[in-house]
């Protein structure tokens, strides 16, 4: 898979961009604990320590031309001839380039005139420092005399002051200097017990720290004056905006090399040790970590633990189908992907800017599926924090910071679809892990200090918000918004001045969403099947109770014909409706419906899936609705604020196409489901690379839908919830590996034309060899199950502790039990 910007490495498990000028800057993550880095293909990005907004160590210029400026360079000056291994910000023309971006790592390699300069960029495991790692090599047979010059830009810490507030920032920054360390101060002498360190373990013979002086107070990074005239000034920053920058001064004898090690870290400090003369900060733990990448190895062995760290995650779950795509992308990227929605939800992005969103409330619920298997005891404390920001009638803080864990008031809550997530996610991990003590864990309610109820509590006051706040057609009432943020149908706002996510006025409207019956349905029937699995039969009953209620009402009042309704808006008109002009079908009600079993027994599934295929697929995946809104309708809100095709106003929103995938596959639709799952695949997309836009490697939010004017580009890749469900979709979808209460589920649903695929599954401490065949080239069902050579009936691989590897041998081309809904019979229960 290549393309003229880049290919896959899957052997090293990297993506290798070719060129520098690729159609949009190409982000990987460095970091995987508390430090975390974005890093472009050109060396862009910025660096924080937990929380994008509040301790921003780099800076970053938003908007800014030309797109992704600032980052980390490093500039030489080989003869007067200045340039950048990293080809931004002078971009000088290379003679070689190459980027390659691999799991937690960036290594870029830029030669110019026989000189070859290597910088890989990784945050050691369990350090608060990012180390870049540089190797500059002569290639030439003449001896070269280099001058290099490093470059960090320092944010003041708060990132959204930093970028607004310059009539305090400018006056407040501060440095120090010591031997090759940089140490940026502002706010030290306050209330802040921490600093930045930009040091390099290898001598300098200068340094620089005011950004004016660097650059020039008129010259951009790409015209910066101490690299020009290749010779630092020694500057000391003074409010203003400090940066860090070393000079080094290398003799290289042709065919020599050298290698050493600039350090960039986070270093918090004993508020009652902070100075160790007045005024001057305490430096000992610099030093000491300085010190240690100064050794021989350091750095070498920190990469190694990176890369078995990784190793060892991605062994959790690989995949050998005939599917090369699914096969790459399942392997490493997918699993990759998630692991960043983990550490940064939808703060940091190259279009989530660190200074707005922090942790979303259903967003996080949804990324725990795609993240349970991989880390699960950090899977469980997220699910704790996320519950403790729900308040006890049941709704939730939308987001919550990360750094404090507290609610963000300003966007409040009121949208009737997160609480349900949680009861998803709290499942899923119960699923795969077998803990079920979770649900015991105490956590209070955040409108009531002091409070301490169980998880369990919330999910029941989760399942009763629902039941409690329903409209005329027996429906959940949709509040500000469900999934969809912008279908907003109780805002009617005309002011410009207004956010949509916080506008109007839902007290008393009786607006409805068919979509949250449908994930109310799917909820309340994954709770159902905990109890079952606990033992609590009259509650498990009680469930079904509600959710028999429910199905009713979504199948008298929600069935339009040929596809369920979207909604009923705030004058109890339908939303989603073949006799609307446009917004006449939407998706997400479609495929919620049918995970929550709605449709089974009357054939609507089959049909309003049929229609999904009709009216929203198309080469690049699924619209979420059709035909786009052309003109603004208050009575909609925000979704139709968009142009035609774009976003939530019927772009190809990928976060929605699994759940079509899932839906295809409970339909037992092999052909299909794959269809669906690799039409939104970044690996599928070489050959539109230039329309397509983002990176190959991983999922975008959104593509711009067949009806916008530029079909087929993606925008907003990295953190979104596509990643979570497009891994569900492929491993418990496709592949049918499903982690069941009491064990492991192996129910396929694949193309016809597979003979067979293998996986390898950790499970609860144990690996799962599987084996499936598919002899009489069926889509789904299990003719015969072998576990570690004993025939077994059903599809269930019962979890048995103590053994380290079970062989799993399953033959397909049996029936599929029917999956009925209601009590005894649902799919998660074992058999
Ligand atoms: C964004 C939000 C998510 C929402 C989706 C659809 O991805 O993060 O919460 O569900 O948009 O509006
Ligand atoms: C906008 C976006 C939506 C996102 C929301 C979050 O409404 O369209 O995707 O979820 O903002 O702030």
């Amino acid at each position: 898979m290549s393309n003229r910007y880049g290919r896959f490495d899957d052997a090293a498990r990297e993506y290798v961009v070719t060129r520098p000028d690729t159609p949009l800057p190409w982000l990987n993550y460095l970091g995987q604990d508390e430090l975390f880095g974005l890093c472009t293909n050109t060396g862009g990005g910025y660096t924080f320590w937990r929380d994008a907004r509040l301790r921003r160590l780099t800076r970053y210029r938003y908007n800014d031309v030309p797109l992704d400026s600032v980052g980390r360079y490093l500039y030489v000056n080989d003869g007067g001839t200045v340039w950048n291994p990293g080809w931004k910000p002078t971009k000088t023309e290379l003679d070689r380039y190459e980027c390659r971006h691999g799991l937690g790592y960036t290594r870029i390699v830029g030669a110019k005139d026989g000189v070859e300069v290597e910088l890989l960029f990784f945050v050691p495991p369990g350090e608060n420092a990012e180390i870049w790692k540089t190797t500059v090599r002569n290639e030439g047979d003449a001896v070269k005399d280099l001058r290099l010059f490093s470059y960090v830009e320092f944010c003041l810490y708060e990132a959204f002051n930093d970028a607004t507030n310059y009539q305090r920032s400018y006056a407040s920054g501060e440095v120090e200097v010591e031997g090759s360390a940089i140490y940026h101060v502002s706010e030290y002498r306050e209330r802040r017990n921490h600093y930045t360190l930009f040091a390099c373990t290898r001598e300098v013979s200068g340094f620089d720290t005011s950004r004016d002086v660097f650059a020039g107070v008129h010259s951009g990074l790409h015209e910066a004056a101490v690299p020009l005239a290749g010779r630092a000034q020694r500057s000391i920053a003074h409010g203003w905006n400090p940066i860090g920058s070393h000079q080094l001064d290398l003799r290289l004898e042709p065919g020599a090399e050298e290698t050493f090690a600039f350090v960039l870290a986070y270093v918090e400090q004993d508020a009652a040790e902070k100075f160790e003369s007045p005024s001057v900060a305490n430096k000992e733990q610099g030093r000491r970590l300085l010190a240690r990448y100064s050794e021989p190895g350091a750095v070498d062995s920190a990469l190694q633990a990176l890369q078995a760290r990784w190793t060892d995650l991605l062994s959790t779950f690989q995949v050998d189908c005939p599917e090369p795509n699914a096969t790459r992308m399942l392997n490493t990227w997918n699993q990759y992907q998630c692991m960043a929605t983990f550490n940064l939800s939808r703060s940091a992005s190259l279009y989530e800017t660190g200074i707005g969103r922090g942790m979303g409330f259903r967003d996080s619920n949804q990324d725990v599926l795609g993240f349970v298997h991989l880390i699960p005891d950090r899977a469980r404390q997220r699910i704790l924090d996320l519950a403790a920001t729900q308040l006890s009638d049941g709704t939730c803080f939308h987001q919550y910071q990360p750094l404090t864990k507290k609610g963000n008031a300003d966007i409040g809550g009121g949208f009737y679809d997160d609480h349900l997530w949680l009861i998803v996610s709290t499942c899923a991990y119960v699923k795969e892990t077998g803990d079920a003590s979770i649900l015991q864990e105490p956590i209070g309610y955040a409108d009531l200090p002091g409070s301490s109820e169980t998880l369990l509590h919330h999910l029941e006051t989760s399942v009763a918000m629902t039941l409690g706040n329903r409209g005329g057609h027996g429906l959940p009432l949709i509040g500000h918004a469900d999934w969809n943020d912008c279908l907003n149908l109780n805002s009617f706002t005309t002011d410009p001045d207004e956010s949509f996510q916080t506008a109007g006025d839902i007290e008393g409207s009786k607006a409805e969403s068919v979509m949250i019956a449908g994930l109310f349905l799917y909820a309340v029937r994954e709770l159902a099947a905990l109890y079952a699995h606990l033992g609590r039969i009259a509650d498990e009953a009680r469930l079904f109770q509600a959710y028999d209620e429910l199905l009713a009402a979504v199948e008298a009042e929600a069935w339009d014909g040929e596809w369920y309704l979207r909604a009923f808006d705030a004058a109890g008109e339908p939303v989603g409706t073949h006799s609307a002009d446009e917004g006449r079908i939407f998706v997400e009600s479609q495929s919620w419906c049918a995970l929550g079993g709605a449709g089974a027994g009357n054939g609507r599934a089959r049909q309003a899936l049929e229609s999904v295929q009709t009216h929203l697929a198309s080469t690049d995946g699924v619209a979420l609705h059709r035909p786009p809104f052309t003109r603004y309708r208050p009575e909609l809100g925000e979704i139709t604020s968009y142009p035609p095709g774009y976003k939530e106003n019927g772009s190809i929103f990928c976060h929605t196409n699994p759940w079509v995938t899932l839906s295809w596959c409970l339909l037992g639709e092999g052909d299909r489901a794959l269809e669906s799952h690799l039409a939104i695949c970044p690996a599928t997309k070489d050959d539109r690379i230039d329309t397509y836009r983002n990176e190959p490697y991983v999922y975008a939010q959104t593509i711009a839908g067949p009806d916008a004017a530029t079909p087929g580009e993606a925008k907003n890749s990295w953190l979104t919830g596509t990643a979570a469900w497009a891994l569900v979709a492929l491993t418990q979808g496709i592949l049918g590996v499903k982690p069941d209460y009491r064990g492991l589920r192996i129910d396929p649903c694949i193309p016809p034309a597979w003979d067979s695929f293998r996986v390898t599954r950790r499970f609860r401490g144990v690996v799962y060899e599987i084996t499936v065949r598919n002899p009489h080239h069926v889509s789904c069902g299990v003719q015969s199950l072998t576990v570690d050579g004993s025939k077994l009936t059903g599809d269930l691989v019962p979890d048995v502790p103590g053994k380290t590897t079970v062989e799993v041998e399953v033959v397909l081309g049996g029936n599929r039990p029917a999956r009925r809904r209601g009590r005894r019979a649902q799919p998660a229960r074992a058999r």
